[in-house]
């Protein structure tokens, strides 16, 4: 297959290649992590241990809020927030550009998922919709910080939300350590939902974590997470709870890239750096912004094309003229069109089919060289233009 350039220009095969993503543990951590497994395996003290309180001590301060609850993975913790508030019967607000698992755990959890358009500002929930979907039925909103990005737009969905006696949760599966205004990722909502999945932006391998203020979330997560019981040696079942238990060698992985964290993001945001800058005079894309008072962890890149175009094969000439591989859109398409959520569409959601065709992600991970950024620059310029 011969594949032209968009100046028509012949290209060698690539020298270098730059990965969409690549998941670092430094050899000392590696080392260390191995230690604390050893230890683990060594007193059988393998879930619910001192790691596993560790690690949701330290990422409950991380994030600003009193109390943390490691489970075993992001779509867990989101059930589980859902669970403790109750929308059994209930129609609950999710962005239609997210990840499947975010309406997936409203169903889990007996609700109807409701889905909203996106504000292309941010990719986030987009308010103006919200408020045409709000009903005496409706009990939370999910919001979901896509790509890392808070929406400038947040504190007021909060005093919304409270206006209207409705949850607001927060899916910050892509936001560890985003914030908007000094408020961290996970504590503006009544509870925050993280992922520690391996492309994350920190992992545990699997995992997940929930952050709240609210004393009694945070008590009923624990009985969830561990079947149901009243508590870890009681063998009463007071709800009906699952194994959503984070295991201590997951606990121990996410300790280690939790205290890496801070370093990680800023090797991130060098990189978007560049690429704003660089990006500028391209007139083919627009890059998405964050707010002027907002902290971005760049999980994702985000760009928009100004006219559509086949992103499949723009891909392809990417990776395979260049050797540049593109990351995996947010969201290649949008959850309406899904066919398990199809029968939840309630009416037209124009932004997100829009937004979620034109755009793409770039890559961006810890430990990524200033020369690879730019081979991607030069790369785009030469294909978009
Ligand atoms: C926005 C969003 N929500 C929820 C999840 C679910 O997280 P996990 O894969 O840890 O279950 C993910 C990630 O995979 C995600 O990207």
């Amino acid at each position: 297959m011969s594949l032209s350039t968009a100046s028509g220009a012949t290209v060698q095969s690539p020298t270098r290649k730059v990965p969409a993503a690549k998941i670092q543990f430094l050899p000392e951590d590696r080392a260390w992590i191995a230690d604390r497994i050893q230890e683990v395996l060594a007193t059988g003290q393998l879930t619910l241990g001192k790691y596993g309180t560790e690690f949701e001590q330290k990422f409950a301060q991380f994030c600003g809020v009193q109390h943390a609850i490691a489970v075993n993975s992001g779509t867990s913790s989101l059930e589980i927030i859902l669970r403790t508030i109750g929308v059994e019967e209930k129609d609950v607000l999710v962005p239609t550009n997210t990840f499947f698992a975010t309406a997936a755990a409203v169903v889990h959890a007996g609700g109807r998922p409701v889905l909203v358009d996106m504000d292309p500002e941010s990719f986030g929930i987009r308010p103006e919709d919200l408020e045409k979907k709000l009903t005496s039925n409706t009990a939370a909103v999910i919001v979901a910080h896509i790509g890392g990005i808070v929406s400038r737009r947040l504190p007021d969905l909060q005093e919304w939300a409270a206006q209207k006696r409705i949850s607001l949760i927060e899916d910050a599966a892509h936001a560890h350590g985003s914030s908007y205004k000094g408020v961290r990722a996970g504590a503006f909502g009544i509870a925050g939902s993280f992922s520690f999945y391996p492309t994350k932006v920190m992992t545990a391998g699997e995992g997940g974590m929930i952050v709240t203020n609210d004393a009694r979330i945070a008590d009923e997560a624990r009985i969830y997470r561990d079947q149901g019981k009243a508590s870890f040696t009681v063998n009463a079942h007071v709800r009906m709870g699952y194994n959503w238990r984070m295991s201590e060698p997951h606990a121990i992985i996410g300790l280690k890239h939790l205290e890496r964290l801070p370093a990680m993001i800023s090797d991130r945001q060098r990189i978007a750096a560049l690429y704003a800058r660089e990006l500028l005079a391209l007139k083919g894309l627009t890059t998405v912004t964050v707010p002027t008072e907002g902290v971005c962890n760049y999980y994702k890149y985000l760009v928009v094309l100004n006219e559509r175009q086949d992103r499949k094969t723009l891909k392809t000439l990417l990776r395979e003229q260049y050797g540049v591989s593109l990351a995996g859109e947010v969201y290649e398409e949008p959850l309406h069109k899904q066919p398990v959520f199809v029968k939840y569409v309630s009416g037209p959601l124009p932004m997100a089919e829009d937004y979620c065709a034109r755009h793409l992600c770039l890559p961006i991970f810890s430990g990524m060289e200033e020369a690879e950024a730019r081979h991607v620059v030069e790369a785009l310029k030469t294909v978009i233009g």
